[in-house]
C-alpha cells in the first residue's frame, strides 16, 4: 500500500508535534509546515519533512500541499487573553490563514482536513456536559475565530467537497507518555505549563484564579484531555475522511470536571512537596465549570481516552524525560 501523506500545519508545536509522533508510528509519510512562532525545534522528528514557513505565505502553501492527501491544520494563535488585545493578529492569523489553506487545498485538489477547534466555541456553558449541540456563543476573540473557520469549513465542504473533521478539544494536558516530545512552551499561559514553571522556580508563585466559585472546591472545573489521546483522535478522524465518511464534528474530553486544586494537589504529590499558591481574583471570562460529553467521537470514531486519571495526566507533564 502506498503510504499516505500528511501535511501537519503547525506540527512543530505542543499538539502537533504529538500528532506528528502518531501519524509516523502508524507509517504515514508526514511534511510539518511551521513558521516557528511557538513551534521548537526539538518537536522536529528526522523522519517527518519540515518547511519554515508561515500559513500567510500563500506561495510556499500552494507547494506544499502538491501531492498531499490531507491536511491537519494546528497553525493558530491560540491564547485567549492576548485575543482580546490583538484581535487584528488572531483575525489575521486565524481567519485569513484558514482561507489561505482551503484555498491552498482547492488549488491542488486536497479534499481532506482535520482542524483543531475549541470548546471555547460554546461560550459560557448553559449547561454541562456540553454536547456539540450546546449553542455557540464564544465569549473571547479566540473562540469566535475557531467557530468562523468551523463555518468556512462547512462552506467549503458544501461548495468544493472538502471534508473536514473539526475537534473541539477541551484543555489539553500532558506530554507524551514515551518521552518523545521534548520542546516546552515558552511563555505559557495555560494552568500546567505554570504549574511547571512554578516548579522549576522560573515563577515565584501559582495564582489561583478565584476560590469561591459554585463549585466542591469553589475552584473552576475543567476537562484535561490528555494530548496522546488528543493525538489517536486526529489519526482515527483522518481514517475515517480516508474511508469515505462525512464531515464531522467532534468534541475531544474525557467527560468528567477536574478542579485547580485537584490539579494542584496531584502536581504537589507528584513532586513530593507543596508549591507557593497564593489566591487571587477570579480570573475575567473564565466560566465555573465546563467539561465534554463526548460520546459522539466514541460513537462515530470508536475513540475513548486512555489517560484520564488526573495523576497521569500531571505526571506525564511535568516528568523530565
Ligand atoms: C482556554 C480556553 C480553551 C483553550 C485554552 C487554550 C475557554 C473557555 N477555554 O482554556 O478553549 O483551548 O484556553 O489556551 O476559553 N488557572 C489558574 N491560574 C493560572 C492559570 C489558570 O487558576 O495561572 C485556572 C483557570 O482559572 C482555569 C483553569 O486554571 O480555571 C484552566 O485554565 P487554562 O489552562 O488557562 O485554560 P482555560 O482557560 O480553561
Amino acid at each position: 500500500m502506498v503510504s499516505k501523506k500528511i501535511l501537519v500545519l503547525g506540527g512543530a508545536g505542543y499538539i502537533g508535534s504529538h500528532v506528528v509522533c502518531e501519524l509516523l508510528d502508524k507509517g504515514y509519510e508526514v511534511l510539518v509546515y511551521d513558521n516557528m512562532s511557538t513551534g521548537q525545534s526539538e518537536n522536529l522528528f528526522e523522519k517527518a519533512g519540515f518547511i519554515k514557513a508561515d500559513i500567510l505565505d500563500v506561495d510556499s502553501l500552494q507547494k506544499a500541499m502538491q501531492g498531499v492527501d490531507a491536511v491537519i491544520f494546528f497553525a493558530g494563535k491560540k491564547a485567549v487573553g492576548e485575543s482580546m488585545i490583538n484581535p487584528e493578529m488572531y483575525a489575521q492569523n486565524n481567519l485569513i490563514g484558514a482561507v489561505n489553506v482551503l484555498n491552498a487545498m482547492c488549488a491542488n485538489g486536497v479534499k481532506n482536513i482535520i482542524f483543531s477547534s475549541s470548546a471555547a466555541v460554546y461560550g459560557i456553558p448553559q449547561y454541562v456536559p456540553l454536547d456539540e449541540n450546546h449553542p455557540l456563543n464564544p465569549i473571547n476573540f479566540y473562540g469566535f475565530t475557531k467557530w468562523e473557520m468551523e463555518r468556512l469549513l462547512a462552506w467549503y465542504d458544501q461548495l468544493k467537497g472538502i471534508k473536514y473533521a473539526a475537534l473541539r478539544y477541551f484543555n489539553a494536558a500532558g506530554y507524551d507518555v514515551q518521552g518523545r516530545v521534548r520542546g516546552r512552551e515558552q511563555n505559557p499561559q495555560n494552568l500546567l505549563p505554570i504549574i511547571a514553571e512554578v516548579a522549576d522556580g522560573k515563577r515565584k508563585c501559582l495564582q489561583i484564579f478565584g476560590s469561591d466559585y459554585d463549585t466542591p472546591d469553589g475552584t473552576c472545573l475543567r476537562d484535561y484531555i490528555h494530548v496522546n489521546d488528543l493525538a489517536s483522535a486526529h489519526v482515527l478522524a483522518l481514517e475515517a475522511l480516508f474511508a469515505g465518511r462525512d464531515s464531522m464534528t467532534l468534541n475531544l474530553g474525557t467527560g468528567k470536571g477536574v478542579s485547580v486544586k485537584e490539579i494542584v494537589a496531584s502536581a504537589e504529590k507528584f513532586l513530593g512537596r507543596k508549591l507557593p499558591v497564593e489566591y487571587a481574583q477570579r480570573r475575567p471570562g473564565d466560566p465555573a465549570v465546563l467539561y465534554a460529553k463526548a460520546d459522539k467521537a466514541k460513537e462515530l470514531l470508536g475513540w475513548e481516552p486512555k489517560f484520564v486519571s488526573v495523576d497521569e495526566i500531571v505526571s506525564s507533564f511535568l516528568k523530565k524525560h
